[in-house]
């Protein structure tokens, strides 16, 4: 085993405490136990990022803040327009008279995603930042038959309504149908 470095972290009393119950929660004998696995954590990551840096990725950013944070709505907006090829959608919840939180879903290589989601999450004011990402469904379900997942995609008629339920909304347009016969 490596020789064991003590290094010193400023942190806030609040924030500490939080972090005191999670270790007692989680049955880590110390706090530096707790961080190692953290740091850890964080660390293999950001490995498996790197060496998947070019695949097409889906993520869900999501990100809790101050909207009376300096400048911070701005340049929230100033960094989602700049990468407007890697935002598909934004939800914004209104928390709290003080506090928003937004859902951002990102699409593109999975370098740029983490980039950008990086940016955010450390923009100054962001109380809580995380991004989840995930791959197209196609290379998640192994495809054997070698057709282009892509291209059958865009032939095969796409809907969501199972046929009895369509058959089932019929009926009920059917039915508003002969109600307003009658009035
Ligand atoms: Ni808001």
């Amino acid at each position: 085993m490596s020789e064991l470095t003590r290094f010193g972290v400023s942190v806030e009393d609040e924030l500490l405490v939080s972090f005191d119950r999670l270790v007692a929660d989680r049955g880590y004998a110390t706090r530096s136990e707790a961080l190692r696995d953290l740091m850890r954590d964080a660390l293999i990551q950001s490995r498996i990022d790197a060496q998947q840096k070019g695949a097409e990725v889906l993520g869900s950013l999501t990100l809790v803040y101050d909207h009376h944070a300096h400048d911070l709505t701005e340049r929230m907006a100033e960094l989602q327009h700049d990468h407007h090829d890697l935002v598909v959608s934004v939800l914004h919840i209104h928390i709290s008279h003080d506090d928003c939180m937004e859902v951002i879903v990102l699409r593109g290589r999975a370098g740029e995603v983490r980039t950008l989601a990086n940016s955010l999450v450390s923009l100054k004011g962001v109380k809580h930042g995380k991004l989840f990402v995930t791959l197209p469904s196609q290379a998640i379900i192994g495809r054997e038959d070698g057709a282009t997942p892509s291209a059958q995609a865009r032939s095969h008629p796409h809907t969501h309504e199972k046929p009895p339920a369509r058959q089932r909304s019929n009926k009920v347009t059917e039915k508003v149908k002969a109600v307003a016969k009658r009035r």
